[in-house]
């Protein structure tokens, strides 16, 4: 008796060319015993699917798409914006530049923060400590968390800390889809020219969402793309509305978008108390 090569098209026949095939070989009829394993794998396969779906690789697959790369992107695509390229720490000296603080006026950034002296705030993509390094004195009861998934750029940011002897600045070392911050920890999460280049976005907004204190802050700032004068490439601008339709999405509630700088964005949210 030779196995049946392809399938039958109804149950009925498939258990009969079975039996046919094992069953009377066994001298007994396979389909009682078969049947409770059958029934085991099924929900073997059904409990697997529940939990693939609730997996975090599962989810992104769905949250992302695939492009060809544009010349300063990554090929990924986030809610109908292509992810940027990382600024590498071979760049550095741009972010400390002497021109930046007429060009940006960073300290009216600060000072709208309106911080208070015990505030703990996690400076995300904090590259060299621009702003890290400037807020740390302002919370003297608090602290600041450098995140930085380049380990080049907190090596320079721990330099200058030492250098400056501030104190209540600690860097840590980011993934890229993982902030690494502790659960309900933080005041206020600052993400200066840093939030369109996180390679998984959601997840790391996810991972700021729980780090925060319930009525926690989100301040981001970002160049304006809705102005071709800003000279910026395209993809390291943001526009009001992208970053509005992406904070929403992590369930984040926009308080106010204050155009006091003269080149980016900055805008301010809360997570529910
Ligand atoms: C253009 S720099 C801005 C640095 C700083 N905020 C400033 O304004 O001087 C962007 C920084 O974001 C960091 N970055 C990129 N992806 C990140 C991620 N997923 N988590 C944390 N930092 C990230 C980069 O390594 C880089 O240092």
């Amino acid at each position: 008796m030779t196995r049946p090569t392809t399938l039958p098209h109804s149950r009925p026949q498939a258990w009969a060319t079975i039996r046919e095939a094992f069953g009377n070989r066994l001298g007994t009829s396979i389909r009682p015993r078969i049947a409770p394993v059958l029934r085991c794998l099924a929900l073997v396969a059904f409990l697997w699917g529940l939990a693939a779906c609730g997996s975090p690789a599962l989810q992104a697959s769905t949250d992302y798409q695939t492009v060809a790369p544009s010349p300063d992107g990554i090929g990924r695509v986030y809610l109908g914006r292509e992810i940027a390229q990382t600024m590498g720490h071979q760049g550095a000296g741009w972010l400390d530049r002497p021109s930046r603080a007429l060009q940006e006026r960073p300290q009216a950034a600060i000072a709208a923060l309106d911080l208070a002296p015990t505030d703990i705030v996690a400076d995300i993509g904090a590259g060299t400590g621009y702003f890290a390094r400037r807020i740390a004195p302002l919370v003297p009861q608090g602290k600041v968390l450098a995140v930085d998934i380049q380990p080049e750029m907190l090596a320079m940011l721990q330099q200058e800390l030492e250098a400056k002897g501030i104190e209540n600045v600690e860097p840590i070392l980011g993934q890229i889809d993982n902030p690494n911050l502790p659960p309900s920890s933080i005041d206020l999460a600052l993400m200066v020219d840093a939030y369109h280049e996180f390679a998984y976005p959601r997840e790391i907004m996810q991972g700021v969402v729980a780090a925060l204190k319930p009525g926690g802050r989100v301040v981001l700032a970002e160049y304006r793309a809705e102005n071709p004068l800003v000279m910026i490439k395209r993809l390291h601008k943001m526009s009001v509305a992208q970053v509005r339709r992406e904070m929403a999405a992590v369930g984040l509630e926009w308080i106010k978008t204050d155009d006091i700088l003269p080149e980016q964005h900055l805008l301010f949210f809360q997570k529910q108390a």
